[in-house]
């Protein structure tokens, strides 16, 4: 059997896609990721409703940014660009760094110092970024990074970037593609805000195209030290357990906003406490390793779930949008230590409790 060769989102969704040539593609194979049916999870939470997790941790560089990475870096390449600049958690720098190594171009990131886990920040260094750890929080690098674009010749790929948004919105069509249907619900986290700005879009869009006759509610979750858009004020020191929705002034905030209106949705926010708690579930009960940020989608499905929001058949997607070996210094603090044992069978046997 010749089974059709997977080429990335760009080649997938072309029809829905800005144009660009074969040629100026440049691809890591992204997308493509899975939409895993919750079992126990479910089971224990609510069985009248169906629960789904698309795992985005299973792009190539570990996150949902690199749908929108191949896009904006394709772009620039096509617009002859030879260096990328972003400000970053974490998760944007590993992807623009990857893109950027794969175009053959320049990347320059700037994060916040030591507030990014440490396998994002080795997937810069190792995609040979400039990496620049400045003294201040994400939203005062973006400033920077915005004005350096404006004056200089480099492409900033944040998500101000209309084709991130572009490239990011393939993550909807996936899962119409795959359920034949949108879910009812679709929860995801929110930092910087522009992927649940991507997500709606790409819910319309299909919408317009007559893939499908109604659309989701979109239900997006902040951390509740970083909660800007639920607080409907900017919040200048933003803090959380999820350092990559550490923000306190989303560059998306008014598009979220408009989602969350249009779909008849929600923003709300949950405690750092029950964000860990939504993050060993996800591990230790559906075997389903992701970051913090991702966890919130649970944390805040948990939360509405509790006041009887959901209705019977009401189908949710959760986004999941990074790997938990992103983060791996938190899964050790919230899981139970491992043992020491002596080297021989019998100790071993004993704490198996077999002894
Ligand atoms: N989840 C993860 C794992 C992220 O890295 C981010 C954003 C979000 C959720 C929020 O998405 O910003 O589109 O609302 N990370 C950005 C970064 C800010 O620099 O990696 P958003």
């Amino acid at each position: 059997m010749i089974l059709t060769k997977y080429g990335g989102v760009i080649r997938r969704y072309r029809e829905f896609l800005p144009e660009i040539d074969d040629k100026h593609i440049v691809t890591l194979l992204e997308g493509n990721t899975p939409l895993i049916k919750s079992i126990n999870i479910n089971k224990i939470i609510n069985r009248d409703i169906e629960i789904y997790f698309k795992y985005e941790g299973l792009n190539p560089t570990g996150s949902f940014k690199d749908r929108g990475m191949t896009m904006a870096v394709s772009k620039a390449v096509s617009s002859g660009s030879k260096a990328v600049i972003c400000a970053s958690t974490g998760n944007t720098s590993a992807s623009a760094s990857a893109y950027a190594a794969r175009a053959g171009i320049k990347s320059f990131v700037l994060i916040p110092e030591g507030k990014i886990s440490s396998g994002k920040l080795s997937q810069a260094l190792a995609h040979g970024a400039t990496v620049m750890q400045i003294r201040g929080n994400f939203d005062d690098a973006l400033v920077i990074t915005r004005e350096i674009a404006k004056d200089y010749e480099v492409t900033l790929v944040n998500s101000v970037n209309p084709y991130r948004l572009e490239g990011q919105k393939t993550a909807s069509f996936e899962i119409i593609d795959e359920l034949g249907a949108p879910p009812t619900h679709h929860i995801l986290p929110v930092g910087n805000a522009g992927n649940i700005t991507a997500y709606w879009e790409g819910y319309k869009e299909y919408f317009d195209a007559k893939k499908i006759d109604r659309l989701p509610k979109m239900l997006g979750f902040q951390a509740e030290g970083s909660a800007p858009i639920v607080l409907n004020h900017i919040v200048k020191e933003p803090h959380t357990v999820a350092t990559a929705i550490r923000i306190g002034n989303p560059a998306s905030w008014q598009k979220a906003v408009s989602a969350r209106d249009e779909s008849d949705g929600l923003i709300d926010s949950v405690s750092d406490e029950d964000i860990l708690k939504a993050y060993s579930m996800l591990a230790s009960m559906e075997g389903v390793f992701c970051e913090p940020a991702s966890a919130i989608t649970l944390a805040g499905l948990i939360k509405l779930n509790k006041r009887g929001f959901f209705k019977k058949g009401d189908v949710c997607v959760l986004t999941l949008t990074g790997h938990g070996l992103k983060d791996p210094g938190n899964a050790i603090k919230v899981s139970k230590e491992p043992v020491v044992v002596p080297c021989d069978k019998h100790s071993v046997l004993t704490v198996m409790g077999l002894a």
